[in-house]
């Protein structure tokens, strides 16, 4: 028995040391093993973020080209795990369904998940980081019923994924330079934000022991909820459902002022920041480059910035310090993109693969690793006597 410190949702709970990202909720600030979160978002590319951190380092260029091309040589999925798609209905949401195959990969590759052995540690982060983008988009290929194609190894990451999920068999596939270099930049800058709820279900998941592809297969269904990774899908139906209604911002916001049910400001709002996300800056900036590329733009971001200004000059928000958080411009870019509004919690889920990875690899590490186990308050029944049915 003894203490226990009662913190619903973890507010100011420390559960673990970890030396992967820094973020300054005050200040805005978010830094991947040190470097911060801008100079990436300008310099490097996703695969160069995902060594950095799940190895903690840059990569030199020989590291670089060692990484990329074992990843590029684990793309496929096995035929097997290809049919395992068939079993789910055509309009299946793609989330479970991504879920569901990162976990068959568990079956897929029994021999090598001991989480013991670093050699199959290594062997899973690759087959995670090389499947995972063909898994996602075999998800969308199946929602609308087209034909799967085998990915392309002379592409990057981003580039494979696009034309998986774009391409067609009979056609030659162009990828869009921009649209490629937008994708990328938005998986760097969802890669890793230390122990929000997938990540820390990750490490509870695999705090006992359970294998990678397990426990990043659960963070994945963490992500789904429209609190966390779902969110950049709330907001889009938020911003049209706003426009339905004739696009007056000043009716939805004082419908969230006055908690009327179930009615939040999506994208808005976050547990660590209480200041603008350095993501959301970002992502802004991207939102209007490619947005503005678009003939006639697009009416969803006008009614976003609106919204947005109305938003930080209101007490209500002001006074709860609600800014824009990394789903708020999100979604625009992605259906800009031509994803559809379901698909975009998968796109945040191949960019925050790297950072799931990385905080897995460092716990089985961490000497000070224990199996999670949270205590509770009771506040049920005292002991009582067992009733016959026949007394009740
Ligand atoms: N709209 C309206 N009111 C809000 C919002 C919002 N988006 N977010 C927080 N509040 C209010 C909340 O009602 C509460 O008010 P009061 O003090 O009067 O009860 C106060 O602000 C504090 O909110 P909280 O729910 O205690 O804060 P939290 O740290 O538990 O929740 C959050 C953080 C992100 C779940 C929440 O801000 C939220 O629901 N936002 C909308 C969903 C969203 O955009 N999620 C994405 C988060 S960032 C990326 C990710 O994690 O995936």
């Amino acid at each position: 028995t003894g203490y226990i410190t009662y913190d619903p949702g973890f507010v100011n709970t420390g559960a673990t040391s970890s030396a992967i990202t820094y973020i300054d909720g005050e200040q805005g600030i978010l830094r991947y093993r040190g470097y911060p979160i801008e100079q990436l978002a300008q310099n490097s590319t996703f695969i160069e973020v995902s060594y950095l951190l799940i190895y903690g380092e840059l990569p030199t260029k020989q590291q670089l080209d060692d990484f990329t091309s074992k990843i590029n040589r684990h793309t496929l999925l096995h035929e097997d795990l290809k049919r395992f798609f068939d079993g789910f209905p055509r309009d299946a949401h793609p989330m479970p369904v991504l879920s569901s195959a990162v976990s068959a990969l568990s079956t897929f590759y029994q021999d090598s998940l001991d989480p013991a052995d670093t050699d199959n540690v290594e062997l899973s982060t690759i087959r995670l980081l090389a499947k995972v983008p063909t898994i996602a988009a075999y998800a969308y290929k199946k929602s609308i019923g087209q034909p799967f194609l085998y990915p392309d190894n002379s592409l990057g990451l981003v580039e494979n994924f696009l034309r998986l999920t774009f391409g067609l068999p009979a056609e030659p596939y162009e990828i869009d330079p921009t649209m490629a270099k937008a994708l990328d930049l938005l998986f760097i800058l969802h890669a890793d934000h230390e122990q929000n709820c997938s990540t820390s279900t990750v490490r509870l998941v695999g705090s006992s022991e359970a294998n990678l592809f397990a426990s990043i297969s659960a963070g994945i269904m963490a992500l789904f909820g429209p609190l966390h990774g779902g969110a950049n899908s709330a907001v889009l139906e938020m911003l049209e459902g706003i426009k339905a209604d004739g696009g007056d911002v000043d009716t939805f916001v004082n419908r969230v002022k006055n908690k009327e049910k179930g009615v939040r400001l999506m994208g808005f709002g976050h547990r660590v920041y209480k200041n603008y996300d350095p993501r959301a800056k970002i992502i802004k900036q991207t939102a209007d480059e490619i947005l503005s590329k678009i003939a006639g733009g697009d009416e969803l971001l006008d009614i976003a910035k609106r919204l947005e200004e109305r938003a930080l000059s209101d007490d209500y928000f002001v006074e709860r310090k609600l800014y824009p958080n990394v789903d708020f411009y999100t979604g625009l870019i992605y259906r800009a993109m031509g994803f559809p509004t379901q698909f975009f919690t998968v796109l945040f889920a191949l960019g925050r693969l790297p950072g799931w990875i990385a905080h897995w690899r460092e716990m089985m590490t961490d000497p000070a690793t224990k199996i999670g186990r949270p205590r509770q308050i009771y506040t049920g029944e005292k002991q009582r006597d067992y009733k016959p049915l026949s007394e009740r």
